[in-house]
């Protein structure tokens, strides 16, 4: 069966048993600061799952992309060496959020997998959970267990420890038992050795799990604690990848349809076969067929390799491949860029994603390609040299550490040239190192957060930040937050709010909230998390149950309306200057100053430049009134023309702008009229990857700074020069002025 008919046919199964049929959420997590990358199919339901929000609908199955390069068996240094784990993987999975529960979940997941997928009942095995003796104390899954035993002989049913059956999000929030369906999918002889009741979650490549089904019913508190949930959920995932391997017969991940066409490109490129076993050939093939998977959909995704944060995850991983293709494969110069064709012919379908950006992808890994190779040859160079000043036959850790931190050479590549040369690594040295490095890191980014102090018990809050920038609200609840670099402060969450979380490249609002007798706590960033907006202040109200007044800084938010209207206008200005392959990158609009990131790919002309601030500002002068439908079925916005942004998560109903002949999706705040901007002036223009170009500028009252500024050094100039003559400086009034707070 091949992989499209398997995704197909679960969530055609699930559609017969009233579910809604989703597709796939960014790779990317957005407002969720315990998170990165989407890990597992369940979080872009978090929100639903804490009950920040409800969901349009209860029961809902799709196929999500994830990556996961951390955690219980996936550490990114071992992908590749074993044939069934990855970094990047689609998982499949039926949701049900106050609806269904242990019964219906049991018995569908057996249907589709006797009748549907026809898999051989005497080869499957489940676990059930067995309680823990532990602080948690929690008695054995008896209803799950009583459920499994009308279907499954009790010869195929184990009982599993907290760490394989009992499943937690995280630190804090939902979890529950869980129980896990295993294949054996050896051969007869192999079966008649061993029992797999022996072979059950012991690492066996071919006696393995590919079903988890999770059955939310308590919630982990920050103190540890558990308690129930008020309401129980669903949460089930199935490796898509596992599924195929045992549908189609094969031994190994890397033997299925996902994967053959990307092994033997990488056979025609390199001119090496694969052979399905441990050899270092086929560990590199594993491990480039694997991550031009995790990397492609993560640039499509807009997450680019870059030095920082998620970013820096993804260089990690493709310099993983690189490295790989250097060391075993004989490959000098760039080649997995190549690769992309045959995925996005693959997985397109799919994925429209990887077609659309084909070109986007490939010039991205190229680039780092060539700049990491170029990395590998400084590195070998300056190695070279510490060999040559070593007397000794063991190379020292710390100059290794310095080779691997400051020029990013690895120290598996370092280890294998000593190798070569008859010399050795002192490895514990290097790892000490690397080791203080950690936890120097850790020490300045650790901080802790504490469980939310509920004042009132309403989840539900309303933001009323587009009409009114004040008004009277209840503090909901609130945590206490330790970080090692800030000290303590507090995050509030009120029954409604005016202030702007964080999103959509768009700061949060500051401001303030007042007590009824005048006392003033200052609000100093707004943020989201699962949904709800959260207000930092760095000490609690008095008095925290009163009806506050909570005031939005009109000036900040005025100011960074003036931006995000301008960032409308400048992506309909690069559009229609540039070409309509431009497509937006990324944003940030500050009170400041805006931010552009855009496909392009090669250096915009000054004339051009001129030509989109001209563009910006005759939209200005146009006093273009704002247009916002704050409620549009999302299909139907596309259909009258509005662009929405790969790989940000949308509603099912959404809000569109638009300002002349500039309409998009979004959730940001705008000006009434794009006169009150009053000036939009381009500050640079320059690359920040292979195809992405960024612009900032800025507008309003920090153009009329940049005026003064220039006025003042062209007076220098002019006094420098002993010109006498009298020149008209340039000022212009603002609409606005005398409107700002
Ligand atoms: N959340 C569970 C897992 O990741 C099931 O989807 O295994």
């Amino acid at each position: 069966m091949d992989s499209n008919l398997v995704r197909k046919n679960f969530v055609e199964f699930f559609k017969t048993k009233s579910h809604q049929i989703n597709s796939s959420a960014s790779l990317v997590v957005k407002n969720d600061p315990t998170l990165m990358f989407v890990n597992s199919g369940m979080v872009p339901f978090k929100q639903y799952f804490l009950e920040n929000s409800i969901s349009k609908h209860s029961r809902i199955t799709n196929s999500q992309k994830c990556l996961r390069v951390s955690g219980k068996h996936n550490d990114l240094e071992e992908v590749g060496y074993d044939t069934y784990h990855h970094t990047f993987f689609e998982m499949l999975g039926n949701w049900s959020f106050g609806d269904y529960f242990k019964q219906e979940t049991i018995n569908w997941a057996w249907e589709l997998l006797t009748e549907v997928y026809k898999i051989d009942k005497e080869d499957i095995y489940i676990t059930v959970f067995e309680g823990s003796d532990d602080a948690d104390n929690l008695p054995i899954d008896a209803e799950a267990l009583d459920i499994w035993k009308k279907i499954v002989p009790k010869s195929h049913i184990l009982y599993g420890n907290k760490k394989d059956n009992f499943w937690e999000m995280g630190e804090q929030g939902p979890c529950g038992p869980c129980s896990e369906i295993h294949i054996d999918i050896r051969s007869k002889e192999e079966k008649a050795k061993i029992s797999a009741v022996d072979l059950v979650n012991k690492d066996h490549p071919q006696v393995l799990e590919i079903w988890n089904l999770v059955f939310m019913q308590y919630n982990r508190k920050a103190s540890g604690a558990l308690e129930d949930l008020p309401k129980k959920h669903i949460d089930t995932g199935l490796g898509l990848e596992r599924l195929c391997m045992v549908l189609q017969g094969v031994n190994s991940n890397y033997d299925t349809d996902l994967f053959t066409p990307i092994i033997d490109e990488i056979e025609a490129l390199t001119g090496f076969n694969y052979k399905g076993k441990s050899t270092d050939t086929d560990v590199a093939m594993r491990v480039i067929s694997d991550h031009i998977r995790a990397v492609s959909f993560s640039i499509a995704d807009g997450k680019l390799p870059s030095n920082t944060g998620s970013g820096y995850v993804i260089r990690r991983i493709l310099r993983r491949a690189v490295r790989y293709g250097f060391s075993f494969l004989g490959m000098k110069t760039p080649f997995i860029y190549r690769l992309v064709n045959v995925l996005s012919g693959k997985l397109g379908v799919i994925y429209p994603e990887l077609i659309t950006q084909k070109q986007f992808i490939e010039n991205v890994i190229k680039e780092e390609e060539i700049a990491f190779l170029r990395t590998l040859d400084q590195g070998l160079i300056i190695l070279d040299q510490i060999v040559k000043s070593s007397s000794d036959k063991l190379i020292s850790g710390k100059k290794a550490f310095e080779l691997y931190d400051t020029y990013g050479f690895p120290i598996d590549l370092t280890s294998l040239i000593l190798n070569e040369k008859n010399l050795s690594l002192d490895i514990v040295g290097f790892n000490k190192e690397l080791q203080q490095q950690k936890n120097r890191s850790k020490a300045a980014s650790e901080s802790s957060i504490e469980d939310w102090v509920v004042l009132i018990d309403d989840p539900i809050q309303e933001f009323v930040g587009y009409d009114m920038l004040s008004t009277k609200v209840k503090i909901t609840k609130y945590r206490r937050v330790n970080s090692v670099k800030e000290g303590d402060s507090f995050q509030l969450v009120f029954n409604l709010t005016p202030f702007y979380a964080e999103s959509g490249g768009q700061v949060g609002d500051k401001g303030y909230l007042e007590s009824t007798n005048g006392d003033v706590i200052y609000i100093l960033d707004t943020k989201k998390e699962n949904n709800i907006v959260i207000h930092s202040v760095k000490e609690l109200p008095k008095k925290i149950n009163e009806l506050f007044t909570a005031v939005v800084d009109k000036k900040q938010r005025f100011r960074t309306e003036c931006n995000h209207t301008a960032t409308h206008l400048l992506h309909q200005a690069l559009r229609e200057t540039l070409g309509k392959h431009v497509e937006q990158k990324g944003s940030a609009v500050h009170s400041k100053y805006l931010r552009f990131d855009f496909s392009h790919y090669e250096k915009i002309s000054d004339n051009q430049l001129i030509e989109i601030e001209n563009y910006v500002n005759s939209r200005i002068d146009g006093q273009l009134p704002l247009v916002e439908n704050r409620h549009v079925p999302m299909q139907d916005a596309i259909n009258s023309g509005a662009i929405a942004l790969f790989g940000e998560k949308y509603e099912d109903v959404v809000r569109t702008i638009k300002f002349g002949y500039s309409f998009e999706l979004c959730g940001g705040t705008h000006v009434k009229n794009t006169s009150e901007i009053w000036q939009f002036k381009i500050k640079s223009e320059g690359a920040i990857a292979s195809g992405i170009r960024r612009i900032e500028a800025i507008t309003n009252d920090a153009v009329k700074d940049y005026h003064k500024e220039t006025n003042k050094q062209f007076i220098q100039i002019k006094n420098l020069l002993n010109n006498t003559k009298n020149c008209l400086l340039y000022t212009s009034p603002s609409p606005r002025d005398g409107l700002l707070s």
